[in-house]
């Protein structure tokens, strides 16, 4: 084997105020996989990872569970270890950003940054919530939509008309917490010069070692300039006092990616051996590799090389972004179930199985990859229990009943064996570049042929004749090797099912360069079963059991909207009344659905054209997140029918579709018998 590598892997770090689900697990089982293959392929490989802990939505978390944010964290922080204990994600160190190994980095970086004159401070106007006595996050104000009025709206832009503006712009502002009308205060803030960071930047994108759709969003990015980046925060906030700035906090996106650099330090603080510079001073040679979803890369290819350089600390080799998870096609969703926690998995299948599922859709690009579950039940019966695991229990007994669990003292077919431990460098290979599919695939090819030679040897027929013994031996020798190789080939993917067939192989963990090795004149223990099939039943309690989360969660339920940043809960105000003669102003009309698309460029729109019977028109229609364009045609809705036309930023809308819920996967488009004339007038 080449030269020893030194490696350290990164996994994002996941937010302190909520469990883990399967969309993370993409990311975890990802890099888990390849530091595996690392390890196994005998280089120095450390995986770390870190709950993120800071920021505004946990210190609020916190407080409406009446708890301290650091009693909060320590509890999330021991479901998530449970978590990824359970997937075997392998963390060398599982650390976390609220801890001394951070706060020390986090002031180094800023304070060397801020010598070299990176940093810029002036006073800025925010929302401020009288009530609250805080500033808000724009996530945290509301309001009526300044473009079509929508009520509702967070933040920077409209969910119904797709409209972007500024949360100032916003009428009737509200904050989300207290539901007072927020004022506007000026506070002085800190902010990172990544300009002044541009030409490293674009110097580290042409290494060549990002993603291809990386390197395209960085160009964007730099065409469109790079804006200075505000890294402070007022208290009252949960994270790091800024140094000599009372009152200050770090911006939890600040300290973050720091905490890849702390879990690391204090894996070498307890790791004999172990040096941090070897891996962090300029000029390191060793590799640092940071997987993260595609949401994230912003953060993770501008502001984290950059602030890395002004603070004399090397920048990552490289940064692996993937896609987003959907299930069966869409995105997960509370109320189908598909919105699924790693325990509410694990309380029903065997984490093995959706290892070996992301891996088998796993690409090195940035596309979505999607759960299809009757593929999963499918995908897994036939590979790994139909094919992998079936070549050592059709094996196996004969060689424990007859031969007292002893393999024969030479390979049967040394050229097969051969093959397969040639087809382990393209294997290799296939981890080394993230090509993860590829990589089961090719295995899946040999176990095929695995298969195929017992078939041809038929020892069930062999072990009916007389004096055959020595051959029955042989043949059966020769499928547990070649299921030896597989089962190597695999450990990265499947390490659960790895540990148990060496248990059964009577071997010592697996690695790459004993592979050719074959196992002779070895004495193997009894068989066990090695995993069974997926029923179609466990898929259906994971599913019910994630509908029943969501039920026993309603009862002390925030605003569905913000599950990832979640405030107080807020009612808001009833509006002016109005006379039954203004609403029957509102024309209501049946429209069917003729044809509807996406828009470019707005990720919660739908361009609908609505059949009226007789008429046809254009509406943008903000439901997209809940709805796929090829589900909604030839359905019929109800429509506002003589709304104005409203000219919107990807053309004009002409009417307005009755929709309603919380957002995200739960709009709800109201529906109409398919036998409604389009047209009709409803009331
Ligand atoms: N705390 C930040 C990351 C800080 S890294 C210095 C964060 N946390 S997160 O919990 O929201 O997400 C953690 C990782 O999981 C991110 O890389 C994110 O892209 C990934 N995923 C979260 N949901 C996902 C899917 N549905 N599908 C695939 N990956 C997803 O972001
Ligand atoms: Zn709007």
């Amino acid at each position: 084997m080449s030269r020893t590598r030194a490696i350290l892997v990164t996994s994002a770090l996941p937010y302190a105020n909520g469990p883990i689900h399967i969309g993370h697990l993409v990311e975890y089982i990802q890099t888990d996989i390849w530091a595996r293959f690392q390890k196994m392929r005998g280089h120095r490989c450390y995986y770390v990872c870190a709950d993120d802990a800071h920021g505004t939505p946990i210190m609020l978390r916190a407080r409406q569970e009446g708890i301290s944010p650091e009693t909060l964290i320590a509890r999330v922080a021991e479901e998530h270890r449970a978590d990824f204990a359970d997937f075997r994600i392998g963390f060398d160190n599982y650390h976390s950003t609220h801890s001394p190994e951070n706060r020390y980095f986090a002031c180094l970086i800023y304070q060397r940054n801020l010598e070299k004159g990176h940093i810029a401070s002036r006073v800025i106007t925010q929302a401020y919530d009288p009530v609250e006595q805080m500033f808000l996050p724009d996530r945290f104000i509301k309001g009526e939509c300044p473009k079509c009025g929508a009520p509702d709206q967070y933040g920077d832009n409209c969910e119904a008309c797709g409209a972007s503006y500024s949360p100032a712009e916003l009428k009737n502002p509200r904050s989300a917490i207290s539901g007072a009308t927020p004022e506007q205060r000026e506070s002085q803030h800190f902010f990172f010069r990544l300009g002044d960071f541009e030409d490293m930047l674009k110097a580290w994108t042409a290494s060549g070692s990002l993603q291809r759709e990386v390197a395209n969003k960085l160009g964007e990015w730099f065409d469109a300039g790079l804006q200075e980046w505000d890294i402070s925060r007022d208290a009252p906030y949960f994270g790091f006092e800024i140094p000599d700035q009372a009152g200050k906090y770090f911006y939890v996106w600040l300290d973050a990616p720091i905490g890849y650099m702390a879990s690391f330090k204090h894996l070498c603080d307890r790791t004999e051996g172990l040096s941090f510079d070897e891996f962090w001073a300029p000029g390191s040679t060793a590799e640092v590799y940071n997987f993260i979803g595609k949401d994230i890369i912003y953060f993770h290819a501008l502001f984290w090389p950059a602030m890395l350089h002004g603070a004399d600390f090397r920048t990552p080799t490289a940064v692996f972004a993937h896609g987003f998870l959907t299930v069966d096609g869409q995105k997960m969703s509370k109320s189908r179930g598909t919105f699924i926690k790693a325990r509410t998995y694990l309380d029903h299948l065997n984490p093995e199985y959706l290892r070996y599922y992301f891996a088998a859709k796993l690409g090195p690009g940035v596309e979505d990859i999607d759960l299809n579950l009757e593929d999963f039940t499918a995908r897994v019966n036939a590979d790994l229990v139909g094919k992998l695991v079936n070549i050592a229990s059709r094996c196996a007994g004969f060689l424990s009943k007859r031969f007292d669990g002893r393999l024969s003292g030479e390979v049967a077919d040394p050229e097969l064996f051969a093959s397969f431990v040639r087809a382990g460098e393209s294997i290799a290979d296939a981890y080394e570049r993230r090509e993860l599919s590829r990589a089961a695939r090719d295995v899946m090819g040999l176990a095929d042929r695995a298969n195929q030679y017992i078939d041809e040897r038929a020892p069930w027929v062999v072990a009916k004749q007389a004096g055959r013994d020595r051959e029955l031996q042989d043949i059966c020798s020769m499928g547990l090797n070649l299921f030896r190789l597989l089962i190597g080939f695999l450990r990265p993917i499947l390490p659960g099912t790895a540990e148990a067939a060496e248990a059964f192989l009577r071997i010592p963990p697996l690695t790459w360069d004993v592979l050719p090795e074959p196992l002779v004149d070895h004495e193997i223990a009894p068989f066990k079963p090695l995993m069974t099939r997926v029923e179609p039943a466990q898929i259906a309690a994971v599913l019910e059991a994630s509908r029943e989360d969501l039920a026993s969660q309603d009862a002390r339920k925030t605003k569905p909207h913000e599950t990832r940043t979640e405030g107080h809960l807020v009612r808001e105000p009833i509006g002016e009344t109005i006379e039954l003669a203004d609403f029957a102003r509102v024309d209501l009309r049946v429209a069917r659905i003729a044809a509807a698309e996406a828009v470019d460029g707005a990720d919660k729109l739908l361009r609908l054209t609505l059949d009226l019977g007789g008429e046809t028109r254009t509406v943008f229609a903000g439901i997209r997140t809940a709805y796929r364009a090829e589900d909604l045609v030839g359905r019929s809705t109800v429509m506002v029918a003589n709304l104005a036309p409203r000219k919107m930023r990807f053309g004009i809308s002409e009417g307005m579709v009755l929709a309603a819920g919380p957002g995200g996967s739960e709009i709800y488009l109201l529906g109409v018998d398919a036998g409604a004339e389009p047209g009709m007038r409803v009331r």
